[in-house]
C-alpha cells in the first residue's frame, strides 16, 4: 500500500482471480469437537455493562459519550462522571465487558496496549526489581528495557518456561513478574498455574508480595482465562483480538483485587493514557463477536498449520495445537482452544523470506495481529526489530522465521495463496 492509501500491483489481492473452488483442500480440524468455551461466555460479553436501563432513551447498544465534562448538581455533587479522563459513560460500559470476559471483578481501559503496561508498572517504585519473560512483545520489551530501566526499575528478562528459573531470580525486591502466553513471536508456553504457585509460596510472608501479570493478548479472554489459574491481573493489546477489526489501538487490564484497582484507577486518571469514547464504544462493539471470530480463528490458523508441516518448503512449524509443539500438553490444560497466530521457518534465509511474503496475495504484509483479515510479517526486521540483536539471536529470532494472523477468509484460499508463495520464493 502506497502513502497515499493506493494499491500497488503488487499488494492488490488477487480476489478476482480465487477461483470458486480451491484445488487445495484444507486439513480437516478434528480438535474443533473437543472444544468447550467458559460456560456464559458469550451471554455475559453482550449483556454485561451493556443495560438499556442506564440510558434515559433505553437505548439498546451503548451510545457514544462525546463529552470531555459533565453537569454537577452542586459542586463535587455529580451523576457519576465528572470528566472524561477520570470516567466516561461509553469506557465504563466497555470496562465492564472486558471485566466479564476475563471472568474479572475490574476492568480499566488505556490508550493502547503500552500505555496499560506503563500504568501497570506505575505500581511500582525506584529500587523495585522486574523478572519479565525473555521472549514478549518487541514493544514490552524495550518498555521495560529503555524506559522502565531509567525510572530505577531492574528488570531481569528470564525464560519462564522453565519454572525454577523464576524462583531463581526473585529478589526481596521483585514487585511484578510479567509473562507472556503464548508468546511473541516464538509461540513458547509459561505453565501459568506452576509460576504463580511458586511465587506466591515463595513470597507467602513478604510484607510486599510481588503481582503476576499475564499478557493475555494472543489467546484472548475466549481461549484463556489467566486470573482463574491464579494470576493477579491480564493485561491485552485490545488492538488486536478483542476488538479484531484492526481499526483501534487500545489496552486494558483486568483484576480482582480491591486495592490494586483502586491504584490503577488512581494512575488512569493520573497519568491520562485513556481512549476515546468513539475508540470504546468500536471495541465494545468489535466484542460481541468475539466468540464467533475466534472460533474461525482457531480452525483456519490450524488448518494453515498443518498444511505447512507437510510442506517440503517448511523447515519448522509452530503452533501449540500441533502434537509437536513441545508443550503441546500443557496448552491442553491452560487454554481451551487456540487463535489464529503461528509461526514457521522457512527453507532458506532472508532472501526467501522477503520472496515468500512480498509473493502472499491474500495475506497482507502488517505488523499487528487479531483482526479478521490474515497478515503476515518478518518479525525480525518489523515487531521484534527493536529487540537487541543478543536477545533475539538467543531467541531464533532469525530471518526466515515468519509470523502469521490467520485470519477467518475461506481457509481453503489461505492455503492455496501460501502454496504460490512458497512456490514463488523457495526451491524444493
Ligand atoms: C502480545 C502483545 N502485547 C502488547 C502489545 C502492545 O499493544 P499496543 O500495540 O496496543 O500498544 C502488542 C502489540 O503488538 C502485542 O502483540
Amino acid at each position: 500500500m502506497s502513502q497515499s492509501g493506493h494499491m500497488s500491483e503488487k499488494s492488490t489481492p488477487a480476489l478476482g482471480s480465487t477461483p470458486k473452488h480451491s484445488i487445495i483442500p484444507a486439513p480437516s480440524v478434528p480438535e474443533m469437537a473437543d472444544f468447550k468455551p467458559f460456560p456464559n461466555f458469550s451471554t455475559d460479553v453482550l449483556h454485561v455493562g451493556q443495560e438499556p436501563e442506564q440510558w434515559n432513551s433505553m437505548a439498546v447498544v451503548p451510545p457514544i459519550s462525546m463529552a470531555s465534562t459533565f453537569k454537577q448538581f452542586a459542586p463535587a455533587e455529580h451523576a457519576g462522571f465528572e470528566y472524561s479522563r477520570s470516567g466516561n459513560p461509553t469506557r465504563n460500559c466497555l470496562e465492564k465487558s472486558l471485566a466479564a470476559a476475563e471472568g474479572a471483578k475490574h476492568g480499566l481501559c488505556f490508550a493502547s496496549g503500552l500505555a496499560a503496561t506503563t500504568t501497570v508498572t506505575h505500581l511500582l517504585q525506584a529500587g523495585d526489581h522486574i523478572i519479565c519473560m525473555d521472549d514478549v512483545y518487541g514493544g514490552s520489551n524495550r518498555y521495560f528495557n529503555k524506559c522502565a530501566s531509567k525510572m530505577g526499575l531492574e528488570i531481569s528478562f528470564i525464560d519462564c518456561t522453565v519454572v525454577q528459573n523464576v524462583l531463581q531470580a526473585l529478589t526481596p525486591r521483585t514487585r511484578m513478574i510479567w509473562i507472556e502466553t503464548p508468546t511473541n513471536p516464538t509461540m513458547k508456553l509459561v505453565d501459568i498455574t506452576a509460576v504463580c504457585q511458586v511465587v506466591k509460596a515463595e513470597t507467602a510472608d513478604w510484607e510486599v508480595k510481588p503481582f503476576v501479570v499475564v499478557d493475555n493478548t494472543f489467546m484472548s479472554a475466549y481461549f484463556q482465562r489467566p486470573l482463574s489459574l491464579g494470576a493477579d491481573m491480564v493485561m491485552h493489546s485490545l488492538s488486536k483480538y478483542m476488538n479484531g477489526h484492526s481499526d483501534v489501538i487500545m489496552g486494558a487490564i483486568c483484576l480482582n483485587d480491591e486495592e490494586l484497582t483502586e491504584k490503577l484507577r488512581f494512575f488512569q486518571n493520573s497519568l491520562g493514557a485513556v481512549p476515546s469514547p468513539f475508540d470504546c464504544y468500536l471495541v465494545n462493539r468489535g466484542m460481541k463477536t468475539l466468540a464467533v471470530r475466534m472460533k474461525e480463528h482457531m480452525r483456519n490458523g490450524l488448518a494453515v498449520a498443518k498444511y505447512l508441516e507437510s510442506h517440503p518448503a517448511v523447515v519448522k512449524v509452530i503452533h501449540p495445537g500441533l502434537p509437536s509443539h513441545p508443550q503441546y500438553e500443557l496448552g491442553r490444560r491452560q487454554m481451551i482452544g487456540y487463535s489464529g497466530m503461528l509461526t514457521f521457518f522457512i527453507k532458506g534465509g532472508l532472501e526467501e523470506s522477503r520472496k515468500f511474503l512480498k509473493a502472499l496475495k491474500i495475506f497482507t504484509l502488517a505488523e499487528s495481529l487479531g483482526g479478521f483479515e490474515s497478515l503476515c510479517e518478518l518479525p525480525s526486521l518489523q515487531t521484534h526489530a527493536s529487540v537487541p540483536d543478543e536477545q533475539r539471536k538467543a531467541l531464533g529470532i532469525t530471518d526466515s522465521l515468519i509470523r502469521l494472523s490467520v485470519g477467518i477468509e475461506n481457509v481453503e484460499d489461505l492455503i492455496e495463496d501460501i502454496d504460490k508463495a512458497l512456490k514463488a520464493a523457495v526451491k524444493f
